[in-house]
């Protein structure tokens, strides 16, 4: 609590340098990379996001900065940052939601952000890397607290498989990610849309990295399906290949990640937050509400969910 307010007392510091008749300053939302608030001034609301010194709030303020420099006007203008008591504070224009929902615009935003190419050595096949080191944290996770359970034995032994299937299909169809230049992908998708007057904005950017733009549409489509009635995935296509050639490649590529989303969805929501606490380290971290995200999408009929792996396998195969 008592740090609460110190970190109130350094924001409202900071930002009277930038900003006139600032009033109250809300926080929103805490994790363990920021905390993020809403500050109201007499004239207008500011988005602020604090957190450790080159950390992701830095990192999200250089993405932001390059995709402004880009010309891009669908990501959040920046206000102000600044570098103070070892913490990063970043304050963008506040978004306002409303009704309309544009997803040919939504493809064309995505399509201009996966058309900026950048070849950074450090991230190289991100994505494949993070499904195939799933079959790592399954091991782990059998071995922590599998073993007393044997209906969880027997999941976990499925996944598994369903793992040990999808580093065979990736070796068979390498060819179709040997993708150059990498693209920039903005790796987050869950509440990352805001519809707003005449655009549709894209948010969050402190997992962005460059890597296989098949990734990020095989995660936009799971979550904006999920939050909307409006989201038509075949529109989107439509209108995203004006700007990204689609072909069976990218096609094969969004399934395949897909699949790879809902493999970790299963391997996650077994987790017990305590047993995932020695993950905290590693960028595969979840969180509670992230977990119970993936509940609620899965299908509670565990089988059923196998089901649906094992024919996505199959047509993958294929
Ligand atoms: N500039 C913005 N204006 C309005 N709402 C925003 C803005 N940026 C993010 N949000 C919303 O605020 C919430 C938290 O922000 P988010 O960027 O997701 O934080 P985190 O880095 O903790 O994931 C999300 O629901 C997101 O949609
Ligand atoms: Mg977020």
């Amino acid at each position: 609590m008592i740090l609460d307010v110190d970190e109130k007392i350094l924001i409202s510091k900071e930002l009277r340098k930038y900003f006139r008749g600032i009033h109250e300053i809300h926080k929103i939302k805490e994790s363990s990379w920021s905390s993020v608030y809403h500050i109201l001034t007499t004239n207008r609301i500011l988005f602020c996001k604090v957190g450790p010194l080159a950390g992701a709030v830095t990192h999200e303020y250089q993405i932001l900065a390059f995709l402004r420099a880009q010309g891009l006007r669908c990501v959040p203008e920046i206000l102000s940052y600044s570098e103070i008591g070892g913490k990063a504070l970043l304050v963008t224009r506040f978004i306002k939601e409303t009704g309309y929902y544009n997803v040919r615009k939504l493809a064309e935003n995505f399509a201009k952000v996966h058309a900026l190419k950048h070849k950074d050595e450090t991230c190289k096949n991100f994505p494949i890397e993070f499904i195939l080191g799933m079959e790592n944290e399954l091991s782990d996770l059998q071995y922590i607290w599998g073993k007393e359970n044997p209906k969880r034995v027997r999941l976990m032994n499925k996944l598994g498989d369903a793992l040990k299937q999808m580093r065979v299909l990736y070796k068979k169809r390498k060819q179709l990610f040997a993708q150059e230049p990498l693209r920039l992908i903005q790796m987050d998708a869950q509440d990352v849309v805001i519809p707003s007057v005449n655009e549709m904005y894209l948010v969050d950017w402190h997992l962005a990295r460059y890597g296989d733009p098949a990734c990020d549409l095989a995660r936009l489509f799971i979550y904006e399906q999920d939050k909307t009635k409006k989201f038509d995935r075949d529109e989107f296509i439509k209108m995203y290949a004006r700007g990204i050639p689609v072909n069976d490649s990218l096609l094969w590529r969004i399934n395949y990640f897909h699949l790879g989303s809902l493999v970790a969805m299963l391997l996650y929501s077994f987790g017990d937050s305590v047993n995932l606490v020695r993950y905290k380290s590693s960028p595969l971290v979840v969180q509670q509400s992230e977990k119970d995200f993936f509940r609620r999408l899965l299908d509670k009929k565990i089988e059923n969910n196998f089901d649906q792996i094992y024919l996505m396998l199959e047509r993958l195969g294929h």
